[in-house]
């Protein structure tokens, strides 16, 4: 999709009822990256109108794509309808240049409260986990998607789809192969510097680049992943 009025819509919609303001960026900023090509749009519509919506952008200059905002209108959820867009989104993004990986960023539901506007955090978890989607042992956080934004601590990065020969033997780990290092510093590359003093910062750097590969775990395990926390200290 590549219409400003359209993605209005969209945005207005659905966008904008399921996630909060700190997780969603601006109306200005989505259409111009979608014109310029940075951001892919897919929809679904019906004569019930447009029921659900998927953005996904590459993480340049790492191989990985970024599931960046999935929805379906709240009075569509439970239908079926975002998993036949989860699955169609999928196939296409894996198609074109093979990327190494495909990664989703959500809230941890121990650390926020997922209130029923937005979608229940558990149920979501849920339905990435039925679709394969595996937690990624890193002290995540959403780095601010606007100059003089915040970062939103106590988040969990997913690995929706990675390519085979990123895993380690066992299967547990996604080694350095996988290419999950550089997909870490593409996003942290949002934010202008990441100083030494950033500890967050550091940690999930760090982390991306563990000797052995960075674990994997089954979405209903995430409470074993240290948490990402702000530089107050208070878990976010
Ligand atoms: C997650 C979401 C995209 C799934 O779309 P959907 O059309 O409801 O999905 P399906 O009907 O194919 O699958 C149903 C599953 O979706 C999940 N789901 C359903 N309603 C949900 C809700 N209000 N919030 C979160 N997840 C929900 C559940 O896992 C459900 O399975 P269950 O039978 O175990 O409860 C959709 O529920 C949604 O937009 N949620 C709110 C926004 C969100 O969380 N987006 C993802 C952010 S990265």
């Amino acid at each position: 999709m590549r219409d400003p009025d359209q993605l209005r819509t969209l945005y207005e919609s659905i966008l904008e009822p399921s996630f909060p303001p700190s997780e969603l960026e601006s109306l200005g900023s989505l259409t111009s990256r979608m014109l310029d090509g940075k951001v892919t749009i897919y929809a679904v519509e019906s004569e019930e109108g447009r029921l659900a919506v998927a953005v996904t952008e590459p993480l340049s200059p790492s191989s990985a794509v970024l599931l960046s905002y999935f929805a379906t209108r709240a009075d569509q959820r439970g239908r079926g309808v975002g998993s036949d867009l989860y699955r169609n989104v999928l196939s296409s993004v894996r198609e074109p240049g093979r990327p190494s990986m495909v990664l989703a960023e959500v809230e941890r539901p121990d650390r926020h409260p997922g209130d029923g506007e937005h979608g229940d955090l558990t149920a979501r978890l849920r339905f990435y986990g039925r679709h394969g989607a595996r937690v990624l042992d890193l002290p995540y956080f959403q780095p601010a998607i606007a100059d003089g934004g915040e970062r939103v601590y106590g988040m969990l990065l997913l690995a929706l789809w990675f390519h085979p020969a990123g895993l380690s033997a066992d299967g547990a780990r996604l080694t350095e192969a996988g290419g999950i290092g550089p997909a870490v510093d593409s996003i942290l590359g949002g934010e202008s510097t990441v100083a030494k003093d950033d500890a967050a910062a550091v940690a999930l750097r760090e982390s991306a680049r563990v000797g052995g590969g960075v674990r994997l775990l089954a979405v209903e395990d995430y409470a074993q992943v240290a948490v990402a926390r702000g530089p107050e200290a208070g878990a976010r």
